[in-house]
Parts: structure tokens; C-alpha cells; sequence
């Protein structure tokens, strides 16, 4: 029942970072950012609900742009500008207004942009992840405890940012070569992490204290038996229906299902995360579950993004996954969730 004719009091910014290269370009440099069609996708959600939307492009006029907008809370999916604190930008300038904001803030967001960083401090929760050393110039002295193959990431990227084909290393040679290669690139120290084989998950986890609640783990089951296609990076996720399927761990009996929800909980209070996050996990072999990285700040591209897609495969819908978060944001701040209405299906 929509009754368009009453104007409803909420007013949703919707802060975002535009792709600015045109669509589909192989480079992955912009790949954090939104592409117009997500933000449109999300904009329409939002009015299906009866809210009034504004676009705000988390620019140089942000702050501006949001004091004038009256908005009465801002849907966050800007991934900021400049920085390892960038995805922190949006949400400390709305706190620092007193503007409501969805989910998690600058604290949270900081810390969890820098991979290393967030591994040591989950580590201290008893969080199993990947031993691994962090390297701030590319000649370093290799710890040499690590296990060969080893695999290269910048430390505070996202999107399979600098996870080329070629990030893996069977020996000190080639690590160093895959080292040299991303400081040229990225100029930003990186993470040397021990290479799990085996299954790989991803979990979301959707809102705060007493509500929190978490969506079947969600495998990415590589197609291909060669180690590069077996890697979701950039390559692999543009084209993901050559590389990889998608399926629910949905099986009530299975203890790894329970272990990768638990630790996701557990990581999400840890780190104080608020309204959803999206997780990543590698289990080896014998069946220890790693922690990879965490996405407080998932994408929301629908049809693409890892978040909607395991909403999808439990039965919630995009409109459903959006207004849920949503209203956990609005609930969190004290104000009136909106009606969810159509495609409750959980
Ligand atoms: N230690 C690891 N062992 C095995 N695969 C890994 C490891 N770290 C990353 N990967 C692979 O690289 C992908 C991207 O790495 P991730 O740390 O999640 O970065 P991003 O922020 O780009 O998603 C993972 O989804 C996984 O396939
Ligand atoms: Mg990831």
C-alpha cells in the first residue's frame, strides 16, 4: 500500500565515488568506485519506498553539498579520495556534521583498510589468519619462517586491487620480482601472506547488538584447476562466469558452516562494525578456517557485487538487502525503520 500523494519525512542522501574512466576499461585502478548504474539502482530502491533521495558525490563540495541537502541521514557507499584512511573520509565529515550515517564509522573503517593491520588486532581475539610480513620498501629482508607459495597484496586496497595473475610466489626470486613490480604500481607498503589452498568463502553480516544476524556463507567455487584462475582477482570477478559459480553453505549439519558464521560474528564485534559487512575467508585442506580481510564497506553493484549476490542465494532480494540495512542504521540512531513491504522472502 503506497500512498504517494504524502510526502514522507525521510529524506536518504545517497554519498558515492563515480567511476570516472569509461565503463568496462581492463585497468583496475578505479575499480572501488560506483558506476552511475549502481547508484541509480540504489536511488530507486530507496524512492520505491517512498523516501526522498539526493545524490551526493563525495567531492571536494561534499561537506557543503551535504550541510545544504537537509538530508536527514546519508547512505554511504564512497570509497573517499586520497589515502589509506580514505574509506574513513565520509563518515568522520558526517560525524563531525552530526549527520546520520550508514554503516560502520571512520574508526572502523580506517582500521580495516589496512589488512595487516586488522590481522594483528584479530589475532589478539584468537582469529586464525595467514602468517604473513608486512613491507614498507621493496628491499626488505624476508622473514624466513614464512611458507613458500606466497602471495603479494598492497595492504590497503580492496576490489582485488594489485592481485594480479602473477601475485603468487613458489620461491624468493620471483616474490621479490612481484614485490618490486607493486611498489612501482602502487607505491604503498604490501602484505606477504602465506598462500591457502583450498575453499574460499565469503559471509555477510547484517545488523548491530542483539540483532545481528548472518547470511549462509557464500563459497566461490573456482572452475578452473590452474592456481592464477583460482585467485578472485580483478581478472576473475569481470569475468566471473567463465571462472568461478557461486553456492550456499545453507547444509544445517555441516560444523564449517557454524565455524565460518561464528568467526564472522565474532570478527564483526571486534572490530565494532555497524549494519553490514561482508567477510572473506580461505579453509584449508585440513579444514582450519583463515580469516582473509573484511569489507565493512561491501559493494552493492547489483548483479556484480559479492553482497548482493549471497543475499540473492538466501532468498533476499536487493530492495529487501538495501532497506534492511537501512533501517538497521535508522534503528541504531533512534529513528522510524521504513516499511519493507514486498520481498521478504527469508
Ligand atoms: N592468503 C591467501 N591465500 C589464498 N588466497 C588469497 C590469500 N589472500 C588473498 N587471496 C585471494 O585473493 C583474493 C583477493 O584478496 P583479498 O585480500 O580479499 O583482497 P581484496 O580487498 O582485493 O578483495 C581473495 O578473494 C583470494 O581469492
Ligand atoms: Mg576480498
Amino acid at each position: 500500500m503506497e500512498n504517494d500523494d504524502f510526502p514522507p519525512p525521510l529524506k536518504v542522501g545517497i554519498a558515492y565515488n563515480l567511476k570516472k574512466s569509461p565503463a568496462g576499461g581492463a585497468c583496475d585502478m578505479e575499480a572501488e568506485y560506483d558506476s552511475y548504474e549502481t547508484i541509480a539502482a540504489i536511488k530507486n530502491v530507496f524512492e520505491s519506498a517512498g523516501l526522498y533521495t539526493a545524490l551526493l558525490e563525495a567531492d571536494s563540495d561534499f561537506t557543503e553539498k551535504v550541510k545544504k541537502s537537509g538530508v536527514d541521514i546519508v547512505f554511504n557507499i564512497a570509497e573517499g579520495t586520497n589515502g589509506r584512511g580514505r574509506e574513513a573520509q565520509v563518515p568522520a565529515i558526517l560525524s563531525f556534521l552530526g549527520i546520520p550515517c550508514t554503516g560502520s564509522d571512520e574508526t572502523t573503517l580506517a582500521v580495516s583498510l589496512d589488512k595487516a593491520m586488522t590481522k594483528r588486532y584479530l589475532s589478539t581475539f584468537g582469529v586464525t589468519t595467514p602468517n604473513y610480513q608486512y613491507v614498507e620498501k621493496p628491499d626488505f629482508v624476508l622473514d624466513k619462517t614464512l611458507r613458500f607459495p606466497l602471495i603479494v597484496k598492497p595492504d590497503s586496497e580492496g576490489s582485488s586491487k594489485g592481485i594480479a595473475d602473477f601475485a603468487v610466489a613458489d620461491g624468493e626470486k620471483q616474490l621479490f620480482e612481484i614485490v618490486r613490480r607493486d611498489f612501482e604500481v602502487y607505491g604503498e607498503p604490501m602484505l606477504i601472506e602465506e598462500y591457502i589452498t583450498g575453499r574460499e568463502f565469503t559471509v555477510g553480516v547484517i545488523g548491530n547488538g542483539g540483532g545481528i544476524s548472518v547470511f549462509e556463507p557464500m563459497e566461490i567455487c573456482y572452475l578452473s584447476k590452474e592456481r592464477e584462475n583460482r585467485i578472485y582477482n580483478f581478472r576473475v570477478k569481470k569475468d566471473y562466469k567463465k571462472y568461478v559459480t557461486y553456492k550456499c553453505l545453507s547444509d544445517a549439519g555441516s560444523a564449517l558452516r557454524g565455524n565460518l558464521k561464528d568467526t564472522a560474528v565474532k570478527i564483526y564485534r571486534a572490530l565494532k562494525c555497524r549494519d553490514f559487512s561482508r567477510i572473506d575467508f580461505r579453509v584449508s585442506d585440513g579444514g582450519t578456517v583463515y580469516f582473509i580481510e573484511i569489507n565493512p564497506l561491501p559493494g552493492l553493484a547489483p548483479g556484480y557485487s559479492d553482497y548482493p549476490m549471497l543475499a540473492s542465494l538466501c532468498g533476499v532480494d536487493y530492495r529487501t538487502l538495501l532497506l534492511s540495512v537501512l533501517n538497521s542504521s535508522l534503528s541504531r540512531y533512534g529513528m522510524e525503520p521504513v516499511a519493507v513491504e514486498r520481498g521478504e522472502a527469508q
